[in-house]
């Protein structure tokens, strides 16, 4: 049975449809709004708008619930590789195994780069941060990668290459920081371990690649995966709408996922927590800091727009930072005043009557740290990480048959009109 909203103004009653989602959450269509009423809506954040239908991924932010296509994430972070997560986000379902070999094989074909992209990267500062750099050589890329005969096939290249090419890219930049040379991909090594290869491999100490390291990085790429309308997600849909090419949709993703509220988070957190361990190890100053109204500081890798909740991916990265820790016979100071931090916050009614609990920034550092990825590198994994949700978003906005270049309106609270005044009367 079809349901409606009425709404009622000046006296007219308008019938707004309700949207109802497979797993039941309810949304008033508002596309007929302004036509019928001449008004808008103001929604700050967006905290109350759904920008689009979605079939791939599914949260429940008061229950803690992550699934993508359907599939709960803790299930692929214990049984799938980042490939096949890739491939059921972007096709909507897990491969069978003909489709993951040609996956692996057209990830192996395409994960050299152009060489001419290497003297781009030599020509940033030394002190340039990874992500302003990542962000625009997947800009670049449309110009080293002509476009192809048919739309499908440009868009079934394009991701392949956007898959196999910034892993190897992100791999370079370490290495052109550090002045070294740079380490290929190799075609007997899975997706992570040649990402680790390429990080670490050097020609004087080869790199003996640990299990652990690798499955810790699989899980870590997995829950990072897609998140659904995220702020990085919603720019490549933004940005997609106006058609341009996939690469600089994928690079305005990057830029967003940058800021410290958002992917920036994981470097944000490590940096904090180095700070309170180096003043003495007590955490008490910094939660006073983060509840005082008067101060900005916010607590880095508390807090989620959705999660009102424990964020379900930070309980599985809190899992494997303890067993990853084990396994490679480290320990880590940071890991004792993360669990400090976080059960003093636990207690304290501030956090608890404002739903802040760990979100998925603020182990993850912890686990980067331990397979040896430098702290200022951390946003770009998780770049690579979320790779398949931006590049799925953006196919299925492209497919959608509503399709609508994204624009939204305002509230305009300017001057009203007045006359020009010529320079010698003002
Ligand atoms: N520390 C202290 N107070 C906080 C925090 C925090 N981390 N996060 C939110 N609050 C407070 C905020 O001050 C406000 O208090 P009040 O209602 O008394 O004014 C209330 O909680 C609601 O905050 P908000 O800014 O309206 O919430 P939001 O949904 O707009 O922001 C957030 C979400 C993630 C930007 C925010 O929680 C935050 O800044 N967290 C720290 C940065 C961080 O860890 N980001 C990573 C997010 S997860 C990875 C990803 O997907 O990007």
């Amino acid at each position: 049975m079809d349901e409606f909203v009425t709404l009622t103004y000046r006296g007219k009653e308008v019938k707004l449809p309700l949207v109802t989602g497979s797993e039941g959450e309810k949304a008033i269509d508002i596309s007929r709004l302004r036509t019928e009423t001449g008004l808008i809506t103001l929604d700050p954040g967006y905290a109350n708008t759904g920008s689009c239908l979605s079939a791939i991924t599914f949260m429940d932010g008061e229950k803690g619930i992550l699934r993508y296509r359907g599939i709960p994430v803790e299930q692929l972070a214990e049984k799938a590789s980042f490939k096949e997560t890739a491939y059921l986000l972007i096709n909507g379902r897990l491969p069978n195994r003909d489709e993951l070999t040609q996956l692996s094989v057209r990830l192996n074909d395409h994960s050299l780069v152009h060489t001419d992209l290497k003297a781009f990267y030599q020509n940033f500062p030394r002190a340039s941060h990874p992500m302003g750099i990542l962000s625009s050589m997947v800009n670049a890329m449309k110009s080293f990668y002509p476009e192809l005969d048919t739309l499908e096939e440009e868009i079934n290249i394009t991701v392949t290459r956007l898959l196999a090419k910034v892993r190897t890219m992100a791999a370079m930049s370490y290495k052109i920081s550090r002045g070294h040379e740079i380490v290929l991909p190799r075609p007997d090594l899975t997706y992570c371990e040649n990402f680790l290869n390429m990080m670490f491999d050097t020609p004087v100490t080869p790199y003996e690649i640990k299990r652990e390291a690798v499955n810790a990085l699989r899980v870590f790429w997995i829950l990072h995966a897609d998140h659904e309308q995220n702020c990085s997600t919603s720019s490549v849909r933004m940005v997609g709408s106006a058609r341009v090419n996939l690469y600089t949709a994928i690079s305005t993703g990057i830029a967003a996922l940058w800021g410290p509220l958002h992917g920036g988070a994981n470097q944000a957190v490590i940096e904090m927590l180095d700070n309170i361990h180096n003043n003495g190890g007590d955490c008490t100053k910094i939660i006073q800091r983060a509840k005082d109204k008067n101060d900005p500081f916010r607590l880095m890798g508390f807090g989620h727009r959705v999660y009102k909740t424990y964020d379900p991916r930070a309980k599985i990265m809190k899992k494997m930072c303890d067993n990853l820790l084990a396994a490679i016979q480290i320990t880590d100071p940071l890991l004792d005043t993360a669990k400090e931090l976080e059960e003093m916050t636990l207690k304290d009614p501030y956090f608890i009557d404002h739903n802040l609990y760990p979100n998925i920034d603020f182990y993850s550092g912890i686990i980067l740290r331990a397979i040896g990825i430098p702290t200022n590198m951390f946003t770009v994994m998780f770049a690579i990480g979320r790779l398949p949700g931006w590049i799925a978003q953006w196919k299925e906005s492209m497919d959608d048959p509503n399709w609508k270049i994204s624009r939204p309106r305002q509230i305009y609270t300017g001057h009203q009109q007045y006359d020009y005044v010529p320079i010698h009367a003002r």
